[in-house]
């Protein structure tokens, strides 16, 4: 059990750090959390009009989760990984540090996967960017995608990381829950579009 609560204590600590918010104060852009969604995700950093910050929060929080999860895929195996993954993914969404207030998970999740099943990482990217294309709703776009990825995974036999990814995707869709309401009144920001 010594192991477990290590691996995931590092997945938590790693997923906790708050990239988007750390970076766009370094570049001088002020708290992301006063702007368009509040959140501090690659997307709402994206309205900063900085899309290179959004690009480096988009890839550091996505490798918060794949760090953890392959480190301790490797030292535990496939368990030790899909703790520290959940651990990274719960990490960034409840992070201490901000009173536990933190992002919806979409990058660490996406990362933890690649850390886990790479195929399903990039499964959850090709999913993500068809439907961005359609729709430019980064939201929808990741809604869409947290369903098929764990379905997929199911099918494919993976059961563990599919019931992994099952757990993040009802979190996730949680803390979207305001997104859902925009979606379903037609007033949700496109990417590309300011506030
Ligand atoms: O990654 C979160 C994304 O799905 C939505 O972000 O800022 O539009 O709420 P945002």
């Amino acid at each position: 059990a010594v192991p477990a609560i290590i691996a995931a204590v590092m997945g938590y600590l790693s997923g906790s750090v708050p990239f988007g918010l750390i970076l766009t104060k370094l570049a001088g852009l002020g708290d992301v959390r006063a702007i368009g969604s509040g959140n501090i995700g690659a997307t709402n950093v994206l309205r900063t009009g900085n899309k290179g910050l959004a690009a480096a929060t988009l890839l550091l929080d996505a490798l918060k989760g794949t760090v953890p999860a392959l480190l301790a895929s490797h030292f535990l195996g496939l368990e030790g990984g899909v703790i520290a993954g959940l651990a990274a993914f719960l990490g960034h969404i409840f992070p201490v540090w901000l009173n536990f207030k933190g992002g919806k998970g979409v990058a660490t999740y996406i990362g933890v996967m690649f850390g886990l099943n790479w195929q399903m990482g990039l499964l959850f990217l090709l999913v993500w960017i068809a439907t961005a294309a359609i729709t430019r709703y980064s939201s929808l776009s990741a809604l869409v995608a947290m369903v098929v990825v764990p379905l997929v995974q199911w099918a494919a036999g993976d059961h563990k990381v599919a019931v992994l990814a099952a757990l993040m995707s009802v979190i996730a869709y949680v803390k979207h829950g305001a997104n859902i309401q925009r979606l379903l009144t037609g007033t949700e920001s496109r990417i590309g579009k300011k506030g």
